[in-house]
């Protein structure tokens, strides 16, 4: 039987917040998760639920509107603002289900079962302890054999998986999960999720009044900052920072987000040698350098966890992004910059770390040996801008003359762009911890540098105005399309779905400047 249908889906095309519908199923999913998980969110919560799916043609303004409806704060003045169409009232005697109802059958409430699947070509295991693991790994080749989690890096390297001939899921693995607190920081295990991570860290921040600047302040604005929630709620940290590894001499390399700030706060990598069966919990910059000497190790790792200090109270550690887009963008270049002060404002440590410059995270040594025990002040910047640039731009020509960036599409950015994220970054960072250190702040016309905007904007908002022209009727007129309902609801098939009838023929425009010209082929 009918029972109606999804109320978001029937928000949405009520709203006009559908065109081409293409996207429109994945906004109605991830809302409808949402709001069964979360009953009565704020405005602003729903907006944030939104930074993984994109829409290339209806504008988000419409798309907003409807989700907004099902906020706790939707006010009667945002209701008397609200763009209503011509037909809304008849829309509203559609039959709509009371609630969102996500079937959740029996079967996939209950714990995945391991399965193997094999065929010619390719096989699927999923073991389900971290020895079957071992076992598996030892017995295979390792140039054919990929570890999985989410296995969300096929959408960042799908050329390399052809070659895969064994896939071994370890999401069944208990050993690779958890997170707990201790007095010097966290420990997080390797199949964390995103989603999990940043869940996690937001409480603790918030339990523990953590500035935005503390270290766990800095990781949570890079888990923030990667991808969209919908890769986010599938991707673990571990499958993240294997892509940056397996990266380093081959292959287009990969600016991680969290890696840069997991070695700019000096974290710590938990990691298993298959063939030897050793654990060790090492530095992230060691685990590097093991790398770089040896790239044919990150064959033999499985990654267990992390640990992630604290720090103290007199570090200011600031993590940065710049990409093409706010969200669901990989980073041009990134940076986490962790300065430490002793009491007279003398720099006790510092690390400078940036991802983009070099195939792996990468650290600005010179400029950190300069700064080191020197008294923080803004006079120090236009030298420290010199020594940062020379060597930024010494370590992309070294990378440059080896071929590393051949193999990535050229975006447009150049060396002298990138170096000027670098410099800008290292700016921020001093700004910043002058801001909160010295008691004699900064000037008013420069203070605005050190201030963290991403993620600290409004609610965004918008109205639509427009005048009907009546000698076109119905044209022109605000009417809510009847395919939008079939486009909340899936229902849609597109032309590139369908198969190609028996005798049917694709055929392509094709532009020419002699019109009716015989085509010779
Ligand atoms: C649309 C999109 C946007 C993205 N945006 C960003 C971004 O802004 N910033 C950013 O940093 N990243 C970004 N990413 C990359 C994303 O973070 C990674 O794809 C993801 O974290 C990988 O996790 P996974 O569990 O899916 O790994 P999988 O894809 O399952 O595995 C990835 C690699 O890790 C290995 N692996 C996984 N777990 C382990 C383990 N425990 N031990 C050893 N090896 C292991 C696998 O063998 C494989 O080589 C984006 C990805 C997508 C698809
Ligand atoms: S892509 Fe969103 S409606 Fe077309």
């Amino acid at each position: 039987m009918h029972e109606g249908i999804n109320p978001v889906a029937h928000r949405l095309a009520i709203n006009n917040g559908t065109q081409c519908g293409y996207c429109t199923v994945g906004f109605v999913m991830n809302m409808s998760a949402f709001l069964a998980e979360n009953p009565s969110p704020t405005k602003k919560e729903i907006e944030s639920i939104f930074d993984g799916n994109i829409c290339r043609c209806t504008g988000y303004r419409s798309i907003l509107t409807g989700m907004k409806t099902f906020a706790s704060d939707w006010s009667a003045e945002d209701e008397a603002q609200r763009m209503k169409c011509l037909t809304e009232e008849k829309c509203h005697q559609v039959l709509v289900h009371e609630s969102i109802n996500i079937p959740f059958p029996r079967a996939a409430r209950m714990a995945l079962p391991p399965i193997s699947i094999l065929n010619s070509t390719q096989k699927w295991l999923s073991p389900e302890t971290l020895d079957e693991l071992k076992d598996i790994l030892r017995k295979n080749p390792p140039d054919t054999t990929r570890i999985v989690f989410g296995n969300t890096s096929f959408g960042v390297y799908a050329e390399e998986f052809p070659k895969f001939k064994l896939f071994v899921d370890i999401k069944l693995i208990p050993e690779l999960y958890g997170i707990s607190k201790s007095e010097k920081g966290i420990e997080v295990g390797a199949s964390t999720t995103y989603s999990e991570l940043l869940t996690y860290l937001d409480l603790l921040i918030k339990k523990e009044k953590l500035v935005p600047t503390s270290r766990i302040g800095a990781i949570q604005y890079m888990v923030h900052r990667t991808a969209g929630m919908i890769v986010r709620n599938a991707a673990s940290i571990a499958g993240n920072t294997m892509l940056e590894l397996k990266h380093i001499q081959s292959g287009p390399p990969f600016p991680s987000d969290l890696f840069t700030a997991l070695f700019g706060t000096d974290s710590d990598i938990r990691i298993l040698k298959v063939k030897s069966g050793k654990e060790s919990l090492i530095k992230i910059s060691a685990l590097i350098q093991q790398v770089l000497k040896a790239p044919e190790m990150v064959h033999d790792l499985i990654i267990l966890g992390y640990f992630i200090p604290f720090g103290n109270a007199n570090e200011v550690t600031l993590s940065q992004k710049v990409a093409l887009r706010e969200v669901n963008s990989h980073s041009i270049v990134n940076n986490c910059t962790r300065i430490e002060l002793d009491q007279n404002l003398k720099v006790k440590e510092v690390s400078i770390v940036y991802a983009g410059i070099a195939p792996v995270a990468w650290k600005a040594s010179s400029s950190e040996q300069w700064l080191k025990g020197k008294t923080l002040d803004l006079d120090l910047l236009p030298k420290l801008t010199v020594i940062l640039r020379r060597e930024v731009q010494k370590e992309l020509n070294q990378w440059e003359n080896h071929g590393r960036y051949e193999s990535i599409p050229s975006e447009g950015f150049t060396d002298e762009y990138k170096t000027n994220l670098a410099i800008s970054f290292l700016y921020k960072a001093v700004i910043r911890t002058l801001l909160e250190k010295s008691t004699q702040g900064v000037p008013t016309d420069l203070s605005s540098a050190g201030k963290i905007n991403w993620g600290n904007w409004g609610l965004s908002n918008g109205i639509q105005s427009y005048q009907i022209q009546d000698f076109k009727k119905p044209i022109s007129q605000p009417y809510i399309k009847l395919m939008a309902f079939h486009q909340a609801m899936g229902q849609v098939h597109y032309t590139h779905e369908i198969s190609l009838p028996p005798v049917g023929k694709n055929a392509a425009f094709i532009q020419s400047k002699n019109p009716l010209a015989t085509i010779i082929l």
